[in-house]
C-alpha cells in the first residue's frame, strides 16, 4: 500500500516525509561527546573574557557587589527596554523576599528599534513619566519636593560598566540597530531624556535582565548561584570572587569579595564559527541578520531565530518540490513570518490530526497540508527545539564546571519567553545536563526566576542607594 505521502509527491521523487526526517535527525541532534567539547571551549571562552578585555564573550563585571540580605525595602521604579516590550514597573520591597509589583507594557515597533538611539530613550522617558502620573501622582501618593523615586534602568543589551549607573553599548543585539548609540554612555543618554521630560527620578542602577534575574531569584530563593534568559535573546549571569576577575585590577578592592558578572554568552562563537554545530539555515539566519557574525551561541537557541531556523527547512523543501505542491507558498517565504510561538504550538498539539498545526498553515499561510507533512513540522519543530535546550545546558555546564557546583549542586533562576512557555524547555535542559554530567547533572536545577528585569532592577537600585547611604562606592 501506498503512503499519503508518497501519493502526494510527484513521481520521480519516492522519498516519504519520514526519509526527510532521517536527514534533519541528523543535522540537528547534539550527542552527549560532542557537547562536552562545546562546554569545554565554552569554559575556556569565560575564563579568558575574565582575564582580558575586550573579549568577544566580554564576561562584564556589573558593579553589583554581592548577595542582596532579603532586607531591601521601599519603593522603586523600573524600566525594562527588552528584546520586545518596554515595560515600566512600580516595585515595592517590602523586606523577607516579598514584593509588590505594579506594571505597564509598550510594544516596540521594528522602526522604533532602527531609529536614532536617542528617539528610543525619549521614548522611554515619556512612557515612564506617563506612568508615573497616573500610578503614583493621581493615585494620591506623594513625591516629597526634591525627593526622586529610585530608578534601575534593565537595559538587556552588552554595555561595559565602570560604575553600575554607567554603562557603553558595546554592540546592539537581537535586531536593534538604532544608530548613534554604540559606544555611547546609554545611561546618560537616557538621563538626558528623563530631564527633558522632567520625570523626578534618580537613575541609580544601569543593569542586564540576567544580573537582575540573577538578584531577584536570589531574594526570594537563596540557593540560586547562576541566572539565565531564554527569551529573544539568550544570555547568563552568575556571581563571581573578586579576584577571579583579573582584568579589573583593582577597580572594585575593598567593595565586596564578589561581584556579579553578566556573561554576554550569546556571542560564544562569534566570527570564528569553531566550535557550534551550525546547519546551513543557521548560516542563512547569520548572514541576513542585521549583524552577520555575531551572536552565534544566541542564533541557535534564542526566540528570535528559532521560527526562522524552521521557515528555512520548510522553504527549502518547497524549493524542493516536496511540500505544499500546486499551492500558493508566498505568504510562508517572507523571511521571520514564522513565529517562534508556532514551534511551541506545534509541539503541543494533542490531536491525532494535528488540528492546531492545521490551523497554524490555513490561517497565517493560506496553506493546506496532509497529516504526514503536519506530523513532519511537528517532529521538525522538536528538533529545532531540542537542539536549542541541548546547547543551553552547555553553557550552564560551562559556568557549573567552571565555579565547580557540580558537587554541591547549585540552583539556576531561568526566564524568558522559550523557557516559560515552550513546552518541554526546562526538561529538555536537565535532560542535556545528565547527557553532559551523567547522574550528577541532576544537582544543577534551573527553576522560574522572580521577575528579573522589574523586581531585580529594583533590588539592586536599593543595594546601590544602601551601599551609597552606607558611603561605599
Ligand atoms: C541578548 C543581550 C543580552 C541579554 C539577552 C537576553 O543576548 O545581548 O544583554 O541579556 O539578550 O535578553
Amino acid at each position: 500500500t501506498r503512503t499519503q505521502d508518497e501519493e502526494d509527491l510527484p513521481h520521480a521523487n519516492k522519498k516519504t516525509m519520514a526519509d526527510h526526517l532521517r536527514k534533519y535527525d541528523s543535522l540537528f541532534t547534539l550527542t552527549p561527546q560532542r557537547m562536552r567539547m562545546i562546554v569545554e571551549a565554552f569554559r575556556d571562552t569565560l575564563e579568558t573574557g575574565l582575564q582580558k578585555k575586550g573579549q568577544i564573550v566580554p564576561m562584564i563585571p556589573t558593579f553589583v557587589f554581592g548577595w542582596p540580605t532579603g532586607e531591601e525595602k521601599g519603593d522603586f521604579l523600573a524600566v525594562d527596554l527588552g528584546g520586545t516590550n518596554l515595560r515600566v514597573c512600580l516595585v515595592t520591597l517590602q523586606g523577607e523576599g516579598k514584593f509588590e509589583l505594579t506594571q505597564s507594557k509598550y510594544r516596540l515597533t521594528e522602526e522604533q528599534k532602527q531609529e536614532e538611539g536617542q528617539k528610543l530613550f525619549d521614548f522611554c522617558a515619556e512612557c515612564l513619566g506617563n506612568f508615573v502620573k497616573s500610578n503614583i501622582v493621581s493615585a494620591g501618593g506623594k513625591i516629597e519636593e526634591g525627593k526622586n523615586i529610585p530608578l534601575g534602568f534593565t537595559f538587556s543589551y552588552p554595555c561595559s560598566q565602570e560604575r553600575i549607573d554607567h554603562g557603553e553599548l558595546i554592540r546592539w543585539t537581537k535586531g536593534f540597530g538604532a544608530p548613534n548609540t554604540e559606544g555611547h554612555d546609554v545611561a546618560a543618554m537616557f538621563r538626558e531624556a528623563l530631564v527633558k521630560y522632567e520625570v523626578p527620578v534618580t537613575l541609580e542602577a544601569l543593569i542586564n535582565d540576567t544580573t537582575g534575574t540573577l538578584i531577584a531569584s536570589h531574594y526570594v530563593n537563596p540557593s540560586t548561584k547562576i541566572a539565565v534568559i531564554f527569551g529573544t535573546g539568550c544570555n547568563a549571569a552568575y556571581m563571581e570572587k573578586l579576584p577571579a576577575i583579573e582584568k579589573l585590577g583593582n577597580l572594585g578592592e575593598g567593595s565586596a569579595d564578589e561581584m556579579a558578572i553578566n556573561c554576554e554568552w550569546g556571542a560564544f562563537d562569534s566570527f570564528e564559527h569553531e566550535h557550534l554545530p551550525r546547519t546551513k539555515y543557521d548560516i542563512i539566519v547569520d548572514e541576513t541578520s542585521n549583524k552577520p557574525g555575531e551572536q552565534s551561541f544566541e542564533k541557535l537557541i534564542s526566540g528570535r531565530y528559532l521560527g526562522e531556523i524552521l521557515r528555512l527547512v520548510i522553504c527549502e523543501l518547497i524549493d524542493e518540490g516536496v511540500l505544499f505542491l500546486g499551492q500558493n507558498t508566498y505568504k510562508i517565504e517572507i523571511p521571520y513570518v514564522f513565529d517562534t510561538a508556532f514551534l511551541s504550538l506545534m509541539e503541543s498539539d494533542p490531536t491525532d490530526e494535528l488540528l492546531m498545526i492545521i490551523g497554524i498553515f490555513t490561517h497565517f499561510f493560506a496553506l493546506e497540508t496532509t497529516l504526514a507533512e503536519r506530523q513532519f513540522f511537528k517532529a521538525l519543530a522538536k528538533l529545532v527545539g531540542r537542539r536549542a535546550a541541548r546547547l543551553s545546558a552547555c553553557g550552564i555546564a560551562a559556568i557549573v564546571n567552571k565555579m565547580g557546583y557540580l558537587e554541591e549542586g547549585c540552583s539556576v533562576g531561568a526566564d524568558g519567553s522559550l523557557y516559560n512557555k515552550y513546552p518541554g524547555f526546562a526538561d529538555r535542559v536537565h535532560e542535556g545536563l545528565v547527557d553532559i554530567f551523567g547522574v550528577k547533572g541532576k544537582n544543577i536545577v534551573t527553576h522560574h526566576a522572580e521577575d528579573g528585569s522589574g523586581v531585580g532592577s529594583a533590588i539592586i537600585a536599593a543595594m546601590t542607594k544602601n551601599r551609597k547611604d552606607a558611603g561605599i562606592f
